[in-house]
């Protein structure tokens, strides 16, 4: 899972690969690299320099050439060898001729790699991509030009790739295919692009447009054509942009994290916009699926993975509670492997914020085989999820840059939510009177959550007297388990301190054991009906030593005597409570991480769009 870009045409390429490579950082920041093509020659850069790859690479391109119009960039999340410069892209040919970038994985790198080895080609790096570059070279050798090379080179090819390859000696072309990994292209007068995402080339290109799996494009200064990599005809659909630039940058805060967190009332507010028609139903524009079928569905599943996956339990709660039908929450990545049973009426839905992840696509894909209907619960418009789906339901967080996912959490817990108050009216589980209820606690939720940002100083107060703590457990009970699992997440994800979340009731069957002085216990406690139980909890920690954090609604006038520290969020309705109170647990997971001197927007070890197994 890497970042790609290209461009073609501009006096101004190296700039343009490097700037939009820095906004590629959340795909991957391993190592990075650049490619510049003109007047028969190829000139190279490439780092690895943890996660400053892209900073050093700006450093190593000081005596780059400046005249050349056409260049490759891409930053890496290593697969297949070790992130170190001689894996980085861009990778050559024998010659050092053709250069390529790819996103993706090439399944049969070591049979091809064979092969042309014992053809006489030598490969310096251990990358399963450079296969591509020789493969391309051969075919060149045989006169075919770039495009029709490239695209009989990826009939040799299994595996997925988001791919793009230049040649010397046809300075003011680059081609470009995609399987799986996505690809958009862009252009504006006299210079066209491509990229992994549209904010590295967002304020370059002047009309974007997505390349679908199997297609190949040819780019030139003047523009592309598109056909299918089996040769058929094809045309690019033309993308709808209306994110700015500011949007993709981090607007003056120190960090996208805090941006992003910064940014939740807006997500909630934006994926409510629009939800509601003049007779009080609860629509969605993009829902590709009729409200028979939506009535008849007697089963849903939801797949995700990491922080979507939380979504996904806050809205097995929804569903059940509101609309009556049973629900399974699945992992995405076990899913397609456990034989699923799919009966007449299961409909199932993915959640990833990307729409790109690939356990989720693949479950989707997996869910669709056996016959079920399949919804995609996205932020990514157009994104693979979103277009292999029966149905679409889009959060509109915006874009996610922090590698840690937070506005787009809430957008996701929001839409879910929506869609099981939806599931609920059309099956007419819940009356009139009481969808208004919910309908209106839904609308209070942005303004709630904005209530606790502002607390964000004694939050961040509260992590400054836990600086020396190593060990997390976090506990909730009913919907506070879900909110346990994720405030659990971001902690160990960006402070790299050993996090847990528990579901209350789970905490004598085993993790009570390795409870002791030193260790913190996070307990969710603005559930009125859960309250009691959880504080029989938050004894037991006590009684062993631990120190306690609660999260508790204003109202709550029993936690605070026995917590060591509180972490107050606004009261509200329980149900709509697991997009407050987490909050406190993103901030709190912020300050600690901060404290200890991480890059939380950048996490060692992780990326921002998994779209490997
Ligand atoms: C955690 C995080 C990851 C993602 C997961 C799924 O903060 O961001 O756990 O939630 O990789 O990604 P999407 O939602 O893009 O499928």
């Amino acid at each position: 899972m890497c970042g790609i870009i290209g461009v073609v045409g501009s006096s101004d390429t190296l700039k343009i690969l490097l700037e939009g490579l820095s906004r590629l950082e959340y795909r991957g920041y391993d190592s990075a690299g650049v490619a510049l093509a003109g007047a028969g020659e190829t000139w190279r850069a490439r780092t690895a320099d943890g996660t400053e790859s892209v900073a050093a690479l700006v450093e190593a391109c000081r005596e780059a050439p400046a005249h050349y119009r056409a260049g490759l960039g891409h930053t890496r999340w290593a697969t297949h060898g070790a992130p170190e410069a001689v894996n980085a892209h861009p990778h050559f040919d024998c010659s050092g001729t053709v250069a390529l970038i790819h996103n993706g994985i090439i399944e049969n790198h070591r049979e091809l790699r064979e092969e042309l080895e014992s053809r006489g080609h030598q490969f310096t790096s251990v990358t399963d991509s450079e296969v591509v570059a020789h493969l391309v070279e051969e075919l060149r050798h045989e006169s075919y030009e770039l495009a029709e090379a490239l695209r009989r080179a990826l009939e040799r090819v299994r595996g997925a790739f988001a791919i793009a390859v230049m040649d010397a000696t046809e300075p003011d072309v680059i081609v470009a295919a995609r399987r799986i990994s996505p690809l958009v292209v862009g252009t504006a007068p006299g210079v066209t692009y491509l990229a992994s995402d549209v904010p590295a080339i967002l304020d370059r290109a002047t009309h974007f447009y997505a390349v679908d799996d199997d297609e190949i494009v040819r780019l030139s200064p003047e523009g592309f054509s598109a056909r299918g990599l089996d040769g058929s005809p094809v045309r690019l659909r033309q993308l709808a942009i209306d994110w700015d630039l500011e949007t993709a940058e981090k607007s003056g805060y120190d960090d996208f994290m805090t941006k992003e967190i910064e940014e939740q009332p807006q997500a909630v507010a934006q994926t409510l916009l629009d939800r509601r028609d003049g007779e009080g139903r609860i629509v969605f524009d993009e829902l590709r699926i009729s409200d028979e079928e939506l009535r008849d569905v007697r089963r849903v599943v939801l797949v995700a993975a990491g922080t979507s996956l939380h979504a996904a339990h806050v809205a097995k709660y929804a569903i059940e509670r509101w609309a009556r039908v049973s629900v399974d929450v699945d992992i995405a990545s076990e899913y397609r492997y456990r034989d699923p049973v799919v009966e007449i009426g299961t409909l199932v839905i993915g959640v990833s914020q990307s729409g790109e992840t690939i356990d989720t696509i693949q479950a989707m894909r997996e869910a669709q085989r056996r016959g079920a209907r399949v919804v995609a619960v996205t932020n990514i418009v157009d994104s693979s999820i979103a277009r292999e789906a029966d149905a679409v339901v889009y959060t509109r967080a915006g874009l996610e840059v922090s590698v840690a996912s937070t506005k787009a959490y809430v957008a996701q817990v929001c839409a879910l939510e929506l869609f099981a108050l939806r599931l609920a009216q059309i099956r007419g589980t819940l009356d009139a009177p009481e969808i208004e209820r919910v309908w209106g606690e839904l609308l209070v939720v942005p303004e709630r959550i904005a209530t606790a940002l502002a607390r964000r100083d004694s939050y961040a107060s509260v992590a400054a007297q836990l600086l020396d703590a190593t060990t997390y457990f976090y506990l909730g009970r009913h919907l506070g388990f879900t909110t346990a699992l994720e405030g659990a997440l971001k902690l160990k994800e960006i402070s790299y301190l050993h996090a847990e979340g528990y579901a209350g009731g789970e905490l004598k069957h085993g993790p009570l054991a390795l409870i002791e002085p030193g260790v913190v216990v996070v307990a969710i406690t603005t559930d009125p009906a859960m309250r009691e139980k959880i504080l029989s909890n938050v004894a037991e920690v006590k009684a062993r030593g631990a120190s306690v954090v609660a999260v508790a609604s204003d109202d709550d006038e029993t936690t605070e005597a026995v917590a060591d520290f509180v972490l107050r969020v606004p009261s509200g309705d329980p149900m709509t409570s697991p997009m407050v109170d987490i909050v406190p647990l993103q901030l709190l997971a912020y300050s600690l991480a901060r404290g200890m001197g991480r890059n939380v927007d950048r996490p060692r070890n992780l990326a921002k769009t998994v779209t490997v197994e």
